[in-house]
């Protein structure tokens, strides 16, 4: 059982409630300085009060003693005087007297048991011996102070000592007095149980206090939870506002800016999916459209069924790309453990890809160089690569004019190697600079037909880019040409920028 309880308080959710860990904390402050200042309090007031019971008794003990040498009641205790102040005493501070005279024979005891005795304690001797001012010993298990003090009888000396007095103190005898604490010990027995009782009263006024203080310290960070609860069951749609604390706002802001990008995602997502479906539907809707023509003339000339045909396999081939591009597409995104690095030479891929492209270049009597202002080799994913640089270089043909030059450059430095892709075509609008990468997006979208661009090119070379933890970026001046510049890391390992 008690180790069920001890499991239970280990593990239990409890210890980590923010409320729990609050109130303990409150309590404790609050409880702490009331039982430190009761047992510091009580402490001081019982030394005090034995303090001030000992040099009364002290004082007391001194005038009996004096008056003990006037009367001589160490030899003789017959005197009444003396008897009645032993009495007064004794009845005051309800304790016991005794007087020992120097022999350490008991002359004199109030409670009349130990007269005739001799005592030999410690205190006794020692008082005797001393010219000091007597011992006193605090028993506080017992309840008790004893006090001794000497009899001391001054004589005059026949001739004068070696200081010159002419005077001596004599010790004749000791008096020893046990006096009872009782009153003390219940004062503070008294004192301690209204201490106590204060300190209860004061406990459950803590209790309640910190209990109404930890709900409503803690209250915004409910609202925070109960706003997030609400909108995931859709109750609410508008961004949460929680500004009780600088902590539940930033929480909070926190969430609502992750709750923007959520639907910036989500919007793009859907903008994506409703470009795919157009894009995959303009190829069928113009196949049928001609399909369609055809069936109509049953005896249209064969040169005309192979005009349409031919527009036909044109627009396969159309939607057979834009297949291929959004799989190309759907890959990358996927994850990097996709890729498939190896040591690859830049110069002998970017020579191979740019041998595939001249003939299409050819067409447009553009003129395509290659600078290589050093040989680079990195790792990188090959296919990748040269679908980075098969797209950029198609770009830079697609987009310029008859006799136009494209120029491929490849440089490194120790951490990156960059690949410059530069054309002198028609260039990109300053404004469009920024939205070149996204999918489907095209400058001119009336010229696309002809051009033949679906708009997803720049969309995979970006994403192949990220994935080689590069970076791309395009400078263009309309009518003059652009630049495209890609720099990749040369090692996988090595850089973590
Ligand atoms: N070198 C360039 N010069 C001028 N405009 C360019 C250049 N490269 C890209 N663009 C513009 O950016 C747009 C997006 O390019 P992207 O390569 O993504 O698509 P695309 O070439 O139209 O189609 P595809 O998917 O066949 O590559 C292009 O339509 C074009 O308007
Ligand atoms: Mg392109």
């Amino acid at each position: 059982m008690a180790k069920k309880i001890k499991f239970f308080l280990k593990n239990s959710k409890i210890w980590r409630s923010l409320k729990v860990r609050l109130f303990i904390i409150m309590c404790l402050i609050g409880m702490l300085p009331a039982v430190l200042m009761r047992a510091g309090i009580l402490e001081n007031y019982e030394s005090r009060a034995v303090d001030v019971r000992v040099s009364d008794v002290q004082t007391q003990l001194r005038i009996i003693a004096n008056h003990l040498i006037t009367y001589n009641y160490l030899q003789d205790t017959s005197s009444e005087v003396i008897g009645a102040e032993l009495e007064q005493l004794s009845n005051l501070y309800n304790g016991r007297v005794l007087i020992i005279n120097g022999n350490l024979k008991v002359v004199k005891d109030t409670y009349g048991i130990s007269e005739g005795k001799t005592i030999i304690s410690e205190e006794v001797i020692r008082c005797m011996k001393g010219r000091g001012n007597g011992t006193v010993n605090y028993d506080a298990v017992n309840r008790f102070i004893e006090i001794t003090i000497p009899i001391v009888e001054t004589v005059t000396l026949p001739q004068p000592a070696e200081d010159g007095s002419t005077t001596k103190e004599v010790v004749r005898g000791v008096m020893l007095n046990s006096v009872s604490t009782d009153s003390i010990v219940n004062t503070l027995d008294i004192l301690n149980r209204k201490a106590m009782i204060m300190e209860s009263i004061m406990l459950i006024c803590i209790f309640a206090f910190s209990l109404t203080l930890v709900q409503v310290l803690v209250r915004p960070f409910e609202r925070v939870t109960k706003a997030i609860n609400e909108m995931k069951e859709g109750y609410r749609d508008e961004p949460i506002s929680v500004p009780d604390y600088l902590e539940t706002e930033h929480i909070v802001e926190a969430f609502n800016s992750l709750l923007e990008r959520m639907k910036t995602l989500d919007d793009s997502r859907q903008e994506f999916v409703a470009n795919v479906s157009h894009e995959l539907k303009t190829p069928i809707t113009s196949v049928k459209v001609l399909a369609d023509s055809l069936l109509a003339q049953p005896d249209a000339p064969a040169e005309l069924y192979r005009e349409f045909m031919a527009d036909i396999a044109a627009e396969i081939e159309r939607e057979d790309k834009i297949i291929n591009d959004l799989l190309a597409l759907v890959k990358q995104d996927k994850s990097v453990a996709e890729m498939n690095i190896s040591v690859v030479n830049l110069n002998t891929l970017t020579e191979i890809i740019l041998k595939r492209l001249r003939p299409i270049a050819r067409k447009k009597n553009i003129e395509i160089t290659m600078i290589s202002k050093r040989q680079v080799t990195a790792e990188v994913d090959e296919v990748k690569m040269s679908l980075i640089l098969t797209n950029l270089v198609e770009n830079a043909i697609k987009y310029n004019r008859e006799q136009g030059k494209v120029e491929v450059s490849l440089d490194a430095d120790h951490q990156f190697f960059t690949v410059q892709v530069k054309d002198t075509g028609i260039g990109i609008p300053e404004e469009n600079l920024n939205q070149i990468y996204e999918r489907f997006f095209r400058v001119d979208k009336s010229h696309s037909k002809e051009i033949g661009g679906t708009g997803l090119g720049l969309a995979i070379t970006r994403s192949a880019v990220l994935l080689h933890r590069g970076s791309i970026k395009a400078e263009s001046k309309e009518g003059e040409g652009t630049t495209f510049t890609v720099k990749i890391p040369l090692s996988r390992t090595l850089v973590q920028v």
